[in-house]
């Protein structure tokens, strides 16, 4: 479909980031935001392009009682010849679909997120950063946003998307990373078998931030969290899937239980470790298989795959207050590969050899 988002220009332009060295992860929000309503009988209408500012919720509105909403994550790179681009949004579609389908959302149409986003940098184009290991992250949401205290799904949504000039997540060096400390989180669990570990809703992060608080108390950045079931296997970090290498096989763990979010880097890592030859395995993978190999010295790398953490090598494991160093405690070279690979396709430094990246046919 042809879309064409009106648009109303903010009066009051911000200042930019003067250091795009110290970007940090979501501190700047640019000047516009993308908005679209759906109604019963309409469907979705209205799609505009507005001036970033706070909105005006009622508060008995039923997203802040009952949390029914999706969010997604997505970055736009700027080429060294100016270009913008953006990577595998056919993916974020698909998983936008599944999400809403879980959170009983209206689905999009299939075309409207690429052609929403496109809308809202082609507005802030000049916030697109420039310096190494930068990227405008990229935040659509949908919320149920209907005056009712019943349980059921809001008869009114709206879809925003929001652009944030970002560096890492986690702390980086001069190449782009640092080997971070995880907890292993064996007390709480973040999803169960028919729940909603597979979705991107923000009720699977917020019920993980009292986990995170122990790994604060560990000086640790993150959890690595262990199935619901027998607290036993590997299923992903708090902000990111997790990648173990062991005597040379790569595990993740796999999708089939439906609690494991389905991440976009994830699925690049490992069409890139096939494509290169390195074994890979979606498989269940205990801690116990992983503290055993520590012992052994077989725990070559650990590293954390994601669209805000891109790949983030994992120097230590604290498993119950105990420290396990994986590998020599510095950034893996297959880590270091991947994100070399990933985040120059992104950019355009590397070939697109994958087919992944997807110019927007702007040009800052
Ligand atoms: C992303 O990587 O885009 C996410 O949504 C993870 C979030 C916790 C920062």
């Amino acid at each position: 479909m042809d879309y064409n988002f009106p648009v109303v220009r903010t009066t009051h332009p911000k200042a930019r980031p003067e250091d795009e060295t110290k970007l940090g992860f979501a501190k700047y929000f640019t000047d516009h935001m993308f908005a679209m309503d759906w109604d019963e009988g309409l469907g979705w209408h209205d799609g505009r392009v507005v001036p970033h500012e706070p909105l005006l919720i009622e508060p008995a509105s039923c997203v802040l009682h009952y949390a029914q909403m999706m969010f997604e994550g997505m970055k736009a790179y700027r080429t060294q010849d100016g270009e913008i681009q953006i990577f595998r949004p056919d993916m974020n579609v698909k998983r936008m679909a599944r999400t809403c389908e879980r959170m009983c959302i209206p689905e999009l149409p299939e075309d409207l997120l690429v052609a929403a986003v496109r809308a809202v940098i082609k507005e802030d184009i000049d916030w697109v950063p420039k310096a190494p290991g930068t990227a405008l992250y990229i935040r659509p949401f949908i919320f149920g946003d209907e005056v009712s205290f019943s349980v059921l799904p809001a008869k009114h949504y709206r879809f925003l998307i929001i652009l944030s000039p970002t560096g890492s997540y986690y702390a980086a060096n001069d190449k782009g990373l640092h080997p971070t400390r995880i907890y292993v989180q064996d007390k709480y669990i973040r999803a169960a078998k028919g729940g909603t570990g597979y979705a991107k809703v923000g009720g699977n992060y917020g019920g993980g931030m009292r986990a995170s608080q122990d790994a604060i108390k560990y000086n640790c950045k993150d959890v690595l969290w262990l199935d619901a079931q027998e607290h036993k296997y590997v299923e992903e970090i708090g902000t990111s899937n997790a990648f173990f290498k062991i005597d040379g096989e790569v595990i993740t763990a796999p999708l089939d239980s439906g609690t494991i979010l389905p991440g976009i880097t994830r699925d690049s890592v490992i069409q890139l470790l096939k494509k290169w030859g390195v074994p890979v395995s979606e498989r269940k993978l205990s801690i116990d298989e992983i503290e055993e190999a520590s012992k052994n010295g077989k725990l070559e790398e650990i590293f954390a795959s994601g669209t805000a953490a891109v790949i983030s090598p994992i120097g230590t494991l604290c498993v119950q207050g105990e420290d396990y160093t994986v590998g020599d405690g510095n950034v893996g070279p297959l880590a270091q590969k991947l994100y070399d690979n990933i985040y120059g396709m992104q950019t355009g430094k590397v070939e697109d050899y994958m087919g992944w990246v997807y110019p927007l046919g702007l040009k800052a």
